[in-house]
């Protein structure tokens, strides 16, 4: 299959693009500034445009965009200009030059925008109230693109994406953020305590590599019945139990110091997926256990220091 990847060399896009490569996919990887790849920029719709014209894909993954809650507060109109605009051009593009193909786009499990409770996490059906200009970036270019989907009979798969780890991922991101923290605290040996923002959200939290098999399956499917699949544990942690965790993983024995400016204007208390959808139509699961996966990315982490 001929897919290309928008947003080929952020963290989920490196490691697509290396898995659908080793599957013998042919991989047209797309972003601002990669060397040896497609010149693709979210916030010029014309990039898409020529790209999708002169390419014509089988597949597209859309994964550019902003993708920090925190960061999203800082620059409400930036993000939804980036996000929601550069999306649907993205959409607009796919209609003229590739309609027969088949474009996902990747939504969050932030677009629910409220708690769950840890014993109910979301399904697809429930209501989306989303809370930050984030989540009502990715929720808006969604619902776009459902309706341009219910119009034009399209192709078009969105996801919704609990929070992903793994090696690769860049610090900004509360599992990097920690262990990057450890690693450096182990190698320095010094009694400097981890800082960190609230602990009391619980999240879902999904290694790379079962994110990327969700990717996979959704790439292959020959058919998709639904518009919206969850890709998530359903199972989730606090953020104080995944830092005690891995101080225990990596045998640091250290202080927590809470850091007020890692607070945000507000935080969703409990996100949790229901993926039933994917695991009954794609035989989608969860492969990696979150202690293997932490251990997995502790390592990387202390590599790199
Ligand atoms: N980043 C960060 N750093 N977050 C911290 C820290 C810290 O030091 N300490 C506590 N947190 C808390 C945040 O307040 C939040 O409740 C939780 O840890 C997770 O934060 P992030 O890792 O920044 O992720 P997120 O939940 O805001 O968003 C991620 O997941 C979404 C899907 O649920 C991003 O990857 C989004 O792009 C993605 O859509």
């Amino acid at each position: 299959m001929r897919i290309l990847i928008l947003g080929a060399s952020g963290f989920v896009g490196t490691a697509l693009g290396n898995a659908l490569s080793v599957r013998g996919h042919e991989v047209l990887a797309a972003d601002v500034d990669m060397a040896g790849s497609f010149h693709f920029d979210l916030a010029v719709p014309e990039t898409a445009d020529k790209l999708l014209q002169t390419l014509k894909p089988d597949t597209i993954v859309l994964l550019a965009g902003a993708s920090s809650v925190g960061a999203s507060w800082k620059n409400p109109s930036g993000i939804f200009e980036l996000n929601t605009t550069g999306a649907i051009g993205v959409f607009e593009s796919f209609l003229k030059h590739t309609p027969d193909s088949r474009l996902i786009f990747a939504g969050s499990s932030e677009e629910y925008g409220r708690a769950c409770s840890i014993e109910k996490p979301f399904n697809e059906d429930d209501i989306c109230t989303p809370s930050n200009p984030y989540a009502l970036s990715k929720h808006s270019a969604a619902q776009v693109m459902k309706m341009l989907a219910g119009k034009n009979s399209s192709d078009f798969v969105h996801l919704r994406l609990a929070n992903h780890f793994g090696p690769g991922q860049r610090k900004g991101f509360v599992i990097a953020d920690f262990a990057s923290q450890i690693a450096e605290k182990i190698k320095r040996q010094d009694n400097s305590p981890i800082t960190a923002g609230n602990l009391e959200a619980m999240r879902d939290f999904l290694f790379i590599d079962d994110v990327i098999d969700a990717y996979i399956k959704v790439i292959e499917a020959k058919r998709l019945s639904n518009f919206t699949y969850n890709v998530g544990a359903g199972k989730p942690i606090a953020i104080k139990t995944l830092l005690e965790l891995m101080l225990e993983i990596s045998g640091c024995g250290s202080k927590i110091v809470i850091d007020p400016q890692k607070f945000r204007q507000a935080d969703t208390p409990v996100l949790s997926l229901d993926s039933t959808r994917i695991k009954n139509e794609l035989k989608w699961q969860v492969t990696v256990p979150l202690k293997t996966a932490l251990e997995r990315t502790l390592d990387y982490w202390s590599s790199r220091c």
